[in-house]
């Protein structure tokens, strides 16, 4: 039956796949919630969101996405506390940063109450796919992308706007090593490096598959420019723990401004821990590994949350980090997932029910 909610019409799955899902086995961004969110951008306009039974999407094989890579999305998660209340975490800044990165792929921008009000929507209908059990959660992912169709190299005249969800445990299977990169680079001033944009992560996936046939899972991305200056990683951003001091990298035009980089800085501030937000040479990281003076590296994501980093390949050369028991990766990502999940205060403000 078609039912409205927050004006948003919608089309109820006629069977349910969650019976089919090990809610106490889930991968991450593996199996797809019952339904989807579809929105059109056709005639200079966005027009009414609706939530749909999650399905194929037909496109014409000359539309602009396949040719030009016109994409952009966002990832966020929702969690469910044990009084079944629905929490996601600073959902507006996702939003905000989808239109940033439109707005630079040359993609119309999208109305608040289209994202918020579909969302909620969606969210609503597929409750019953948030997973209750600590560190699982219902990842989702907003995308935009040219649905219009046309050779000519200029943006398109038709768009997608699309939300799916997909029940989620770990981003990383196992441990974390990276390789900083020598070689390649992910983004460089004046491009595309600070959007979500799809193609970004395309051109990450060929120096990524070399780094894991050397044992590594990820890239840390460091400066086109001269390759002295940690970056990023490929889904998370950086922070090395230096004696007592947090450090990360200053977003720029190469960096995603990532929502956890933020609010860890935040949360890390409060509780005075040291931070620092400055650059960070290649050079004093492999310094300090070498001299026991960097005591943890660890990545942070919606996806990854707190990823603690075992070592990382520089040159040819292995570096370990020291194991210990009482992180700062351990104690932020306690704070910051208590925080998303109702179990503690938000002092911050962070958190938004459903
Ligand atoms: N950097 C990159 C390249 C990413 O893909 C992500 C994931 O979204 C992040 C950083 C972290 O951003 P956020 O914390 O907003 O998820
Ligand atoms: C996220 O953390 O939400 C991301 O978008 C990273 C992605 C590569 C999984």
């Amino acid at each position: 039956m078609n039912t409205i909610i927050n004006n948003i019409a919608i089309e109820k799955a006629k069977t349910s796949k969650i019976n089919e899902v090990d809610f106490d086995n889930l991968k991450f961004g593996h199996v797809f919630s019952d339904h989807m969110l579809e929105c059109n951008y056709k005639g200079g306009k966005w027009q009414t969101p609706v939530v749909k039974p999650y399905q194929p999407i037909v496109l014409d094989p000359a539309a602009k996405i396949f040719h030009y890579g016109q994409s952009v999305f966002e990832g966020m998660k929702a969690y469910k506390d044990v009084d079944e209340k629905v929490w996601l975490f600073r959902p507006l800044e996702n939003f905000k940063r989808l239109n940033i990165s439109s707005k630079r792929l040359a993609i119309p921008e999208l109305p608040e109450s289209y994202f918020m009000d579909g969302l909620k929507t969606l969210l609503e209908v597929d409750k019953d796919w948030i997973p209750k059990k600590a560190g699982s959660s219902l990842y989702i992912r907003p995308f935009i992308f040219a649905s219009g169709n046309g050779f000519h190299a200029s943006p398109a005249d038709e768009y997608k706007f699309i939300i799916c969800t997909a029940p989620s445990g770990a981003y990383f299977a196992g441990e974390v090593r990276v390789l900083i990169e020598e070689k390649y680079s992910r983004s460089a001033n004046g491009g595309v490096g600070f959007a979500k944009a799809g193609g970004n992560y395309a051109g990450q996936f060929y120096p990524t598959q070399l780094a894991i046939e050397k044992g590594y899972q990820q890239v840390i991305w460091t400066d086109d420019n001269t390759h002295e200056y940690i970056e990023e990683a490929g889904a998370m951003n950086i922070f090395v723990r230096i004696n007592d001091t947090l450090v990360t990298g200053p977003t720029s035009d190469r960096i995603l401004d990532g929502i956890t980089r933020k609010s860890i800085i935040e949360l890390a501030k409060s509780e005075n821990i040291p931070v620092e937000v400055r650059k960070i040479t290649v050079s004093e990281v492999v310094e300090a590994a070498k001299n026991g003076s960097l005591k943890e590296m660890f990545g942070a994501g919606t996806a990854a949350v707190i990823s603690p980093i075992s070592g990382f390949g520089y040159k040819n050369e292995d570096y370990e980090l020291p194991k210990f028991d009482d992180t700062y990766a351990s104690y932020l990502k306690k704070r910051i997932t208590d925080i998303q999940t109702n179990k503690a205060a938000d002092p911050f403000g962070w958190r938004y029910e459903v």
